[in-house]
C-alpha cells in the first residue's frame, strides 16, 4: 500500500459539499498496520492520568501501538515514560497494569531497573567477560521521544514531535473547562473496565461524535431518562441556570452543536443548564464566582471530547474517561474510567457513579448498543460493491469557519463550528479526525522515506 493509496480513501471535497470515507479505512489489514506505525506511533498519544501513578516508586503500563509502555514515578517524585521492555532481550519488565516497586528485577534474567528506569544490576556482572563496549553502553529503559503532563492528562510519543500545548491547540481548553471542575484538578474513581470489540478503532473514535445514533440506537436508556424526568418534575427540578444574557440571546432554538481543531480534535456538546441532575451542582455556586456564570454553565453541558488519536472525554449526568486501542483493522480494546472533579462529596460521588453505571460500561445501558453497533458496520463494510459511505454529510451546509459566541465564551477559537437544534446531528465534524489521520500518515511516510 502506497500513501497514494491511504490518499484515495479520504473523498475531501467540502466545496462540492462532500466528504466520504471508502469503506475499506475499516477492514485493510495493511492500512491498519500502517496506523499502528504512523497514527500511534507517529505522533502524540494519551498515556493516562497523572493520579494513576500517585505515589513515588509507582507505577501504570500501556501500549502505544504495538510498543509497551511504562510511566513509573520516581523517588525524587518526577514522573517519566519509558518502553516496558528489557534492553538485554526484551522481556517485559512491568506486567502489571498499576503497580509499584523501587526495584524492577527482569523476570529472564534478572538484570534489574530503579523506578527511574536506570539499568542498575546486570546478574553476575563481574564474571561474565563482557567488553569495554558492553560495559559503557547505556542499559537503562529507552525513555520515550516526548512525554508531557497538561493539567494531570499524561501525553507522550515514540518520535519527536511538537509542544504537547501545540497539538493540543485550542482544544486544551476543554481539558481546562473540565479540570477546572475540582479542586486541584481530576481524578480517576477506582475500578478500571477493559473490553473488546470485534471492529475498527474508528468506529469508537467516530461514535463519541455521534450525536444521529443517539435516539436510535438507545431506546432502552431514553425510556429511563423519560420516567426519570417525570419523577423529578414531580418533585420540582432544583436548578440555578438563569440564561444569563450571553446564553440567552444566542440560545434561541439552539439546543447544542460542535467544534473542530486543526489536529483532528473534535467536541459535539448539547445545552442542558445548571440542573442538580448532574452531580456537580453542589458546586455551582463556587464555580461561578471562581470562573464567572458562562464558564461554570459550560461546565454543565453535556460534551463529547476527542482528543485525537486515542483520548475521549464524556461529560453527562456522569463523567467518562476512555482510551482507544486499535488490536486489528478488526479488533480494539476500550479502557475506561469514571473521572471526577477531586474533593467532590461522598454525595455527589455516589451519584456520578450510579449515573456512570447506568449509561457506561459493557453492563450498561449504553455502551453494548454502540459496540454491537461497531460491529454490524464491521461486518457491512467488508462488502465491495458500496466504496464510499455517506455518513460524512449532515451539517454541510451548517459548518462554518471559526466559531461562535459560545465558544467565545470560553476564549477559544475552533477551526470550524456548527450550532443547531437537537434534528441537527452534525457529521461534519468527522472531516476533521480524517484530515489529521492524513496528515499522520503523510507525515509517517516522509519519515520513512528520509530514513530510506
Ligand atoms: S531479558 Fe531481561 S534480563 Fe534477560
Ligand atoms: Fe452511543
Amino acid at each position: 500500500m502506497t500513501i497514494e493509496n491511504v490518499r484515495a480513501l479520504v473523498d475531501d471535497r467540502p466545496s462540492d459539499g462532500w466528504f466520504s470515507v471508502d469503506r475499506a479505512a475499516f477492514t485493510d489489514e495493511a492500512l491498519f498496520e500502517r496506523e499502528i506505525r504512523h497514527i500511534f506511533e507517529g505522533g502524540w498519544v494519551f498515556l493516562g492520568m497523572d493520579s494513576q501513578a500517585a505515589e513515588r516508586h509507582s507505577y501504570f503500563t500501556v501500549t502505544i501501538g504495538h510498543t509497551p509502555i511504562v510511566v513509573m514515578r520516581d523517588g525524587e517524585g518526577t514522573l517519566g515514560a519509558f518502553v516496558n521492555a528489557c534492553p538485554h532481550k526484551g522481556a517485559l519488565i512491568c506486567h502489571r497494569r498499576t503497580g509499584k516497586g523501587r526495584l524492577h528485577v527482569c523476570r529472564y534474567h534478572s538484570w534489574s531497573f530503579d523506578s527511574a528506569g536506570r539499568n542498575v544490576a546486570v546478574k553476575g556482572m563481574n564474571a561474565g567477560a563482557y567488553s569495554k563496549e558492553f560495559i559503557g553502553r547505556d542499559r537503562n529503559l529507552p525513555r520515550l521521544s516526548a512525554f508531557a503532563n497538561y493539567r494531570g492528562f499524561l501525553f507522550g510519543s515514540l518520535v519527536p514531535t511538537c509542544p504537547i500545548e501545540e497539538h493540543l491547540g485550542e482544544a486544551r481548553r476543554l481539558l481546562d473547562l473540565s479540570a477546572d471542575q475540582g479542586e486541584g484538578g481530576l481524578e480517576l474513581v477506582p475500578g478500571e473496565i477493559v473490553f473488546t470489540f470485534d471492529g475498527n478503532w474508528k468506529y469508537q473514535l467516530e461514535n463519541c461524535s455521534d450525536a444521529y445514533h443517539f435516539t436510535s440506537a438507545h431506546p432502552s436508556y431514553i425510556r429511563l431518562l423519560d420516567k426519570r424526568a417525570k419523577e423529578r418534575r414531580a418533585e420540582s427540578v432544583r436548578s440555578i441556570w438563569e440564561k444569563d444574557k450571553n446564553w440567552s440571546e444566542e440560545a434561541e432554538g439552539i439546543t447544542g452543536g460542535s467544534y473542530s481543531f486543526d489536529e483532528g480534535h473534535v467536541l459535539n456538546w448539547g445545552l442542558i443548564g445548571v440542573s442538580d441532575a448532574v452531580p456537580l451542582f453542589e458546586r455551582a455556586e463556587i464555580l461561578a464566582e471562581r470562573y464567572g456564570a458562562a464558564r461554570r454553565d459550560w461546565m454543565f453541558n453535556m460534551r463529547n471530547l476527542t482528543i485525537f488519536p486515542n483520548l475521549q472525554l464524556a461529560e453527562n449526568a456522569s463523567s467518562q474517561l476512555r482510551i482507544i486501542r486499535p488490536l486489528a483493522a478488526n479488533k480494539t480494546e476500550m479502557r475506561t474510567f469514571c473521572i471526577a472533579p477531586r474533593g467532590e462529596s461522598a454525595e455527589a460521588r455516589r451519584q456520578r457513579i450510579r449515573n456512570y453505571e447506568d449509561f457506561f460500561n459493557p453492563t450498561g445501558m449504553a455502551t453494548p448498543d454502540d459496540t454491537v453497533s461497531y460491529e454490524d458496520c464491521q461486518a457491512g463494510n467488508a462488502n465491495r460493491l458500496q466504496s464510499w459511505a455517506y455518513g460524512y454529510c449532515r451539517g454541510a451546509t451548517a459548518s462554518v469557519t471559526g466559531g461562535n459566541a459560545f465558544s467565545d465564551l470560553l476564549e477559544m477559537n475552533p477551526a470550524r463550528s456548527v450550532l443547531g437544534d437537537a434534528m441537527l446531528c452534525d457529521e461534519t465534524l468527522y472531516h476533521s479526525y480524517y484530515r489529521a489521520w492524513l496528515a499522520r500518515m503523510e507525515a509517517g511516510a516522509a519519515r520513512e522515506t528520509q530514513d530510506a
